[in-house]
């Protein structure tokens, strides 16, 4: 995970779980938050006690901030529906792989899992990685704490450790990923990521390069901006060599030639150096992977100390958006026939291009409030409205932020844009949800109405 860029206030968590008068909706039967039995019915009557996810319990805490609404997600696992777009991105991928890169027996080097629970623990989340303990990107504003000890996972890096430690030197995982985030037509908080890692010993970098049984993999050095300490300059640009192109390959066989890409310096905690690759699109340059030369310390703590090796991160909805042109990223829950249908090809690699159905219009209604001096987060705001609106917000966005010159208090006015997917709103269903959106934040975030 990248360093988030906005800054951590303690946000008020439990407040705002309790706050979420939604009944619970079970998701593929995996899904169900425990009520107390034990205490007073009436005094606790929101109050969770535990929260059940495939069959185990996990005992809230003051991290808890899972939303009944996220838990319904869990478990839909889009990947492994047949003919939904990221199943076919992900035949598509896993396609490549295994005719591109075999072993020396001739078998598929990479072994592809596509079905690791989301459930993890914060260790290997953040620890197994190397993320220090005190980390922005633990921030509960931007997770989803089931507890203190686990979390939906937040990336597809969560299982790098231990499918090193299992033995395995090349692999890809597909999965779906859990972040607290704002709301637009890319950003949802559940997407999905494919994750990939590839070690190699020194024979296998160094096969290829003429004396290359002189070469080493390691040395005694210091680190600088383009290596780690302990590896050997040749032994990172041939790596950083082989990892750039297997991705340029990847993004040419789902695009075809022409696709205008460039590479961006960046920073992960569990690489170094690390990169990103943006594609342009519509005029604009799109981040669609993260990748690096993996730290050794997380190699050596996995157990593989005589290798090494690098790993990538990539967004599998932003590839697919770009590719069927999907100009929603909601749209990829849609159970709507006329969406799905789109993708029921004969051949994974038969051209789908998205027909978008008769858009809906939207219906647009804004809301201000002064917000407390502190524990305000926007995350709390954007989740709050998640919550209640549902799939019919299609964004929020924060358009006017106001200091008050005399009383010194900070007003914020959020525009909600509300369209449904698949039919049209009338303006009396979105007031009933706007007025309970105002109500809730009073009640829950702490804020004074401008209403
Ligand atoms: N996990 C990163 C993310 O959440 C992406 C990523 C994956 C970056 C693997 C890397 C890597 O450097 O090696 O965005």
């Amino acid at each position: 995970m990248k360093i988030p860029s906005r800054i951590f206030s303690f946000p008020r968590f439990l407040k705002i779980l309790q706050s979420l008068h939604l009944p619970t909706r079970p998701a593929g039967g995996n899904v169900k938050q425990v009520r107390s039995k034990t205490s007073d019915p009436a005094a606790h009557a929101r109050h969770t006690d535990a929260v059940e996810l495939f069959g185990k319990f996990y005992p809230c805490d003051d991290h808890t901030n899972v939303t009944p609404k996220i838990l319904s997600k869990v478990g839909k696992s889009l990947q492994n529906q047949r003919n939904h777009p990221l199943w076919l991105l992900k035949e598509r991928i896993k396609d490549h792989f295994y005719t591109s890169y075999l072993s020396r027996h001739r078998n598929p080097l990479f072994s592809v899992y596509d079905n690791l629970s989301p459930v993890v623990t914060t260790e290997q989340n953040f620890d197994s990685l190397l993320i220090p303990p005190d980390h922005a990107s633990r921030r509960k504003g931007d997770n989803f704490y089931l507890n203190q000890s686990h979390m939906l996972r937040a990336h597809t890096s969560a299982h790098q450790r231990d499918l090193i430690r299992a033995g395995l030197n090349a692999f890809l995982v597909f999965g779906d990923v859990y972040r607290r985030d704002e709301i637009d037509k890319s950003h949802y908080p559940v997407f999905h990521q494919l994750e990939g890692v590839r070690l190699f010993t020194k024979y296998e970098l160094f096969a290829n390069v003429q004396h290359g049984e002189e070469l080493h993999l390691f040395e005694k050095g210091y680190r600088t901006s383009c290596k780690q300490e302990s590896h050997t300059l040749e032994a990172v640009k041939l790596l950083e060599f082989d990892l750039k192109q297997t991705l340029n390959k990847v993004v040419t066989h789902l695009f075809g030639k022409g696709l205008d890409t460039r590479w961006v310096e960046c920073y992960f905690p569990f690489t170094h150096p690390s990169f990103e690759m943006e594609i342009k699109f519509q005029g604009e340059w799109l981040e669609v992977l993260g990748c690096g030369i993996m730290e050794q310390q997380l190699v050596n703590s996995a157990g593989a100390q005589d290798r090494v090796g690098y790993a990538f991160g990539l967004g599998l909805e932003r590839l697919a958006m770009i590719l069927y042109g999907i100009p929603d990223i909601r749209l990829f829950w849609s159970e709507d026939e006329r969406f799905y249908r789109q993708f029921q090809v004969t051949h994974i690699d038969q051209k789908v291009t998205f027909q978008p159905f008769s858009k809906y219009p939207p219906l647009v209604n804004d809301i201000s409030f002064w917000i407390p001096h502190e524990g305000y987060e926007e995350n709390d705001f954007y989740d709050l409205v998640r919550n209640i609106g549902g799939d019919l917000v299609e964004k929020v966005a924060l358009i006017d932020r106001f200091s008050h010159p005399k009383t010194g208090k900070m007003s914020h006015c959020y525009r909600i844009t509300y369209r449904h997917t698949e039919r049209t709103l009338t303006q009396e269903e979105v007031n009933a949800t706007h007025r309970d959106i105002e109500r809730s934040s009073v009640e829950k975030l702490g804020v004074e109405g401008r209403f």
